[in-house]
């Protein structure tokens, strides 16, 4: 990561304007004019607190201290048996609550304090974003409220219980399938509501610009740790595969930002097939998605004939939203990235493989991309990071359901 970026994007192929790659098919900020000084006022305030070393400085810091990072590059010499590669776990898991969420929240939650807002709001899906958003603002005493859908509330209970016990306000939407995408609606509208006090803490890599670029940015920790990490435990000086689950693509945007222009690194995005792509019950946007705006952004989305959003579906309520971040939908339709989809029970067989081979158990949007290990054919010299976003104890109910049956 550059601490005072020489230009002002990094390495991201996106203009000034937030559109991605050379054509500039997907990106940009499609929002009222009520939005607009919202997005303007975040931008001028992000580039410039990049700049500062003392902001980059106090990000860093607490990663280390507060967040336990750098998380460690893992060999899985039993799941590197099974698969016939050099199979390396980046341990996302073990971040301080659970997830690669925080990394990008504290970033965030710095951005706010700077601004000087008093008050956050986010959305969360499979509530890992929300203990992240009310952690943070417990740490920088900022007020926070979290939208999540009514049916997430529900499958994510521990979450929810663990955004209360840090002081947020936890907000049940009722609206569509009351998943994430209706929990994305409802914070918008709050923040162009009461801008002058009120931060928007977005937990993914989507919505107008500058929200993707920054979200990507201050993820994209993980793959500068991986890079040094794999140079120094495999004498390889790059990896040849980085396979990352994708809801919204902070995950995948943030393991693979530091091998985009390192054409050698296959880059391996998994979304959620649900019950199955035929079935028309899954999540797999990049699968199947047409080119549309949602949340402000031109990208990738599942859509009905008359070019809605559908209800999207997964077993993982982190992967449950019918599009997917700009800089997603640019790497797959440029072919830089390859894409592939997990259903749900490849993704519970995947999750019972790792805790029995490697006593780790992983989160449920994590074990889509362990499933996709089954699916792709490797040499045996082959290194292969795959990225562990998080950790399964939220999931426990769904595991145990599973096992049961
Ligand atoms: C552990 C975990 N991994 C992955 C995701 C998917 O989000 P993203 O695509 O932004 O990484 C989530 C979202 O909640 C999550 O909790």
């Amino acid at each position: 990561m550059q601490d005072s970026c020489s230009t002002r994007h990094g390495k991201l192929p996106v203009n000034d304007l937030g559109y991605y790659g050379p054509d500039g098919r997907f990106g940009g900020a499609y929002v009222p004019d009520a939005l607009k000084d919202n997005l303007k006022e975040l931008a001028a305030a992000y580039y410039d607190a990049i700049a500062d070393p003392a902001f980059m400085a106090e990000y860093r810091r607490l990663l280390r201290d507060y967040v336990g990072r750098p998380t460690s590059l893992y060999h899985a010499p039993r799941l590197s048996e099974r698969y016939g590669a050099r199979i390396y776990l980046k341990r996302e898991d073990l971040n301080h609550t659970g997830a690669h969420k925080i990394n990008n929240a504290i970033g965030l939650a710095l951005l706010a304090r700077r601004m000087g807002k008093k008050r956050v709001i986010a959305e969360t899906g499979a509530g890992q974003h929300g203990v992240a958003a009310a952690t943070v603002s417990a740490l920088m005493g900022l007020e926070c409220t979290v939208y999540m859908g009514a049916t997430d509330v529900e499958r994510q209970r521990p979450n929810v219980e663990r955004m209360r016990m840090l002081g947020a306000e936890v907000v049940a939407v009722e609206a569509g399938g009351s998943t994430l995408q209706d929990a994305v609606d409802r914070a918008f509208a709050e923040w162009v509501e009461r801008r002058d006090d009120t931060f928007y803490l977005i937990g993914s890599s989507v919505g107008p610009h500058p929200f993707p670029e920054i979200v990507t940015f201050f993820q994209s920790v993980i793959s500068e740790e991986s890079k040094a990490q794999v140079r120094e435990q495999t004498g390889k000086p790059l990896p040849d595969c980085v396979i990352a689950c994708v809801g919204g693509g902070s995950n995948a945007g943030g393991a693979f930002y530091h091998y985009i222009d390192e054409p050698s690194v296959r880059l391996v995005a998994v979304e959620a097939a649900g019950h199955g792509v035929a079935t028309g019950r899954h999540a797999a946007t990049m699968t199947v998605g047409r080119e549309q705006v949602l949340h402000g952004s031109r990208t990738l989305v599942i859509t009905d004939a008359d070019g809605n959003a559908v209800e999207p579906y997964s077993i993982s309520a982190g992967l449950d939203y019918p599009g997917v971040g700009p800089l997603m939908a640019f790497l797959a339709a440029s072919g830089r990235m390859q894409v592939l989809a997990a259903t749900d029970a490849e993704a519970l067989d995947a999750a019972f493989a790792l805790s029995r081979l490697e006593g780790i158990i992983p989160a449920m949007e994590s074990s889509h991309a362990l499933a996709a290990l089954e699916k792709m054919t490797f040499s045996p010299d082959d290194v292969v990071v795959v990225n562990l976003s998080g950790r399964g104890d939220k999931d426990m109910q769904a595991f145990s359901r599973a096992a049961a049956r």
